[in-house]
């Protein structure tokens, strides 16, 4: 039955598109409907998720099914930036990316980004800068940060501003992250 209401989930308010999944719902021989199947690439790595519903937020994915816990619950709202990834080196928020949407195309998660013996430079920036407090915003920040420098890789203050304007910090940590995202720029 399609309903046109939004469920909530926690405090994560999404659509369900049972229309969309009955089409996209394959059979089996034994009269079993099988789950949908979304493809794409994270971190490099070719993956495949069953979902039931296509409008189930990529966040959850790749938490729950693939286990990668860089990306953060916070808002579920796409309003706080702790959920921020890449989409073909784009930031998104996971939290409202529908798994549809990811299908064929290639995430990146702070775990694809470096590793302790070799961090991503801004990575490095920020350990440099001591750029996180409690460090709940830190992923989503950098992730962001990540996408700014591979589309403009030598920002001026005022653009990392602007571009981490809606990644919040409830910390304060803003003068040392800006400082962070700099060097790094300069790396
Ligand atoms: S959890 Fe996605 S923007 Fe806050
Ligand atoms: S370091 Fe705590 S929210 Fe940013």
């Amino acid at each position: 039955m399609y309903c046109s209401h939004p469920h909530r989930y926690g405090s994560l308010v999404y659509h369900r598109a049972d229309a969309d999944v009955e089409k996209s719902v394959k059979w089996n021989v034994s009269g079993e409907a099988n789950m949908p199947t979304y493809n794409f690439q994270v971190n490099g790595r070719a993956v495949s998720v069953e979902s039931w519903d296509p409008s189930q937020p990529l966040l959850y994915l790749l938490r729950n099914s693939l286990d990668l816990h860089a990306a953060k619950f916070g808002c579920g709202l796409g309003q706080c930036g702790a959920c921020t990834v890449l989409l073909d080196g784009k930031p998104v928020r996971s939290c409202l990316t529908p798994v549809s949407q990811a299908a064929g195309r290639k995430v990146t998660t702070l775990e694809g980004l470096g590793t302790p013996e070799n961090p991503d430079p801004i990575q490095a920036a920020f350990i440099a800068e001591q750029a996180s407090q409690c460090g709940y915003c830190t992923n989503g920040m950098i992730m962001s940060a990540r996408g700014l420098l591979n589309q403009t890789p030598h920002p001026s203050p005022d653009q990392v501003k602007q571009s981490l304007a809606g990644n919040l910090c409830r910390c304060g940590t803003h003068t040392r992250i800006l400082a962070a995202v700099m060097k790094a720029s300069k790396a």
